[in-house]
């Protein structure tokens, strides 16, 4: 296993639709460990093919370090390994504080889904239904707006986005300065 270089922002591979996986061979089984390796290693709650550069639909997540309240049915394995992940029912509204390791430094707070139902494929391409609240429908959400090119900042406001977009930079800018 190794970790992979996380892709920050403004890199425009997190700005590309990920193509749906066909293939389940050793080189995404591969693909995958490397993910999950990398998420612990940045103590993340969930990542996003895109965000290691491959744009395939495949996105590894795990709270269970975060959030007592998930899984209520313990149906869900803690490690969840979805590809091809597609929301097919989602229910309330919430808005919590999200970062997101792409972002390093930044959290705003995002209105989402409360519930949410996704249909995909496990790592070995048999059919998968995860249902969630709380922090895992975050997490779902999240990481699906990943594959489908889609960061925090392209959920909040223009104004909010600009804002973002000026402050972010100058400090990046700052940064590589010193
Ligand atoms: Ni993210």
């Amino acid at each position: 296993m190794a970790i992979l270089e996380i892709k920050t922002y403004p890199d425009n591979v997190l700005k590309e639709k990920a193509f749906p996986v066909t293939e389940f061979n050793d080189d995404l089984q591969k693909l995958i460990d490397d993910m999950i390796e990398t998420m612990y290693a940045a103590f993340g709650v969930g990542l996003a093919a895109n965000q290691v550069g491959v744009l395939k639909r495949i996105i590894v997540i795990d709270v269970s370090g975060k959030d007592e309240s998930v899984p209520q049915n313990n149906a869900a394995p803690p490690l969840i390994v979805l590809i091809n992940p597609e929301i097919i029912h989602s229910e309330g509204e919430t808005e919590r504080e999200e970062g997101c390791l792409s972002i390093p430094g930044y959290t705003t707070v995002i209105k989402r889904a409360e519930n949410v139902k996704v249909r995909g494929l496990d790592r070995d391409g048999m059919p998968l239904e995860i249902e969630g609240s709380g922090l895992l429908a975050k997490a779902l959400q999240h990481e699906i707006d990943h594959i489908n090119g889609f960061l925090v900042i392209d959920r909040i406001g223009r104004i909010k986005k600009e804002f973002f977009k000026r402050r972010y930079m100058r400090e990046a800018e700052r940064k590589e300065t010193v």
